[in-house]
């Protein structure tokens, strides 16, 4: 727990970017779990899995920007990516995921209307392409607005997706509130520093809270997104979509890029839907320090890779 927190605390560290950027084992880390620095990377990933029929979610790394011409340089990025994904043939298998803080919100009092008019605008793109975007959550001050922004956008379009974490106490209530018909709800444990007054922190609470969202979620009328590698969550997920008489195609799992490929395959070898997360980008580095944080052993593995060096 403590190793967590201080791996999530190193999420913002600007020093330490600066340190851990220019090693070359850091660089192989980080190829671990993000595709690459561009959108060629992203679509060769995306065709590389389509190829064992996993879709795919791309995500423009980036987040908490400072200012409005950063906001609009990540929402061209992802206009361009979405033109990328069209001419490539990959809008069936390639939607993208976005944070709200990426594209504007948390810039002031106007940030919530700018990131909503720049996801709105990822939408349409989207849509002129035949595909789909998901908003990603980001830490819990960034949630009653990021379910403002997403509530006003399925009004227009109705598959624009959203994540829910688990660990989130108020998770019961968003969820209830949100599950309409075919209502695209990606659920996750949630990555982010958690506040012991508003979120679970133990495991177990976690996992249980996750669990009875699951529960919920299979049992409404809404497209379920069941995010996680834990392979008893996994199992429960299959269990609670067969009992709601869910087909393969009324429900998907998702898995991160480079996290357990081999159960992304055999999920997929079974018939199930499946869609990997696909990161691309510069700004890989607060990505990085949160799967650092899920996972002790990712975190031997990257202590070896720079006393190595
Ligand atoms: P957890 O990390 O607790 O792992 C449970 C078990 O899974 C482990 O005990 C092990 O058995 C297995 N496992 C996990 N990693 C493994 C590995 N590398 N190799 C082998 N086995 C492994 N979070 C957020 O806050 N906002 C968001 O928008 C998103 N978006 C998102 C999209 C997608 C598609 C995914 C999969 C995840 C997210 N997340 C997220 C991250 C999420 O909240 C969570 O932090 C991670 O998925 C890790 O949690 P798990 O559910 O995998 O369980």
């Amino acid at each position: 727990m403590v190793l967590r927190r201080t791996l999530l605390a190193a999420a913002g560290s600007e020093r330490l970017r600066a340190l851990v950027a220019g090693t070359g084992p850091a660089r192989r880390l980080v190829g671990r779990f993000v595709a690459g620095e561009d959108i060629g990377d992203a679509l060769e990933a995306a065709r590389r899995l389509a190829a064992d029929d996993l879709s795919t979610s791309i995500d423009h790394l980036g987040e908490a920007t400072a200012h409005p011409a950063q906001a609009e340089s990540a929402t061209r990025a992802y206009l361009a990516l979405l033109d990328r994904i069209g001419d490539a043939g990959l809008a069936r298998r390639a939607e993208v995921s976005v944070k709200p803080t990426a594209v504007g919100l948390g810039l002031g009092p106007e940030g919530e209307a700018l990131a909503a008019a720049n996801i709105g605008r990822v939408c349409e793109a989207a849509a002129a392409h035949g595909t789909t975007v998901t908003v990603d959550m980001e830490d819990a001050a960034a949630v009653p607005a990021t379910l403002r922004i997403v509530a006003g956008l399925r009004a227009e379009h109705p598959d624009l997706g959203c994540v829910l974490q688990s660990y989130l106490r108020r998770t019961a209530d968003d969820l209830a509130a949100m599950a309409g018909a075919g209502a695209r709800i990606r659920l996750c444990k949630g990555a982010y520093a958690p506040d012991p007054a508003t979120a679970y922190t133990a495991h177990r609470d976690v996992d249980s809270a996750y669990v009875r969202h699951l529960r919920f979620l299979m049992a409404s009328d809404a497209y379920p997104m069941v995010a996680t590698h834990d392979p008893r969550l996994i199992a429960i997920a299959g269990m609670l979509a067969e009992r709601a008489g869910r087909g393969p195609d009324a429900f998907e799992y998702q898995m991160l890029y480079g996290v357990r490929p081999d159960e992304q395959r055999r999920l997929a070898a079974t018939g199930a839907r499946v869609r990997v997360y696909v990161p691309y980008g510069q700004e890989w580095y607060g990505y990085l320090a949160r799967r650092l944080a899920e996972r002790p052993a990712n975190v031997s593995f990257a202590a070896r890779a720079v006393v190595t060096r």
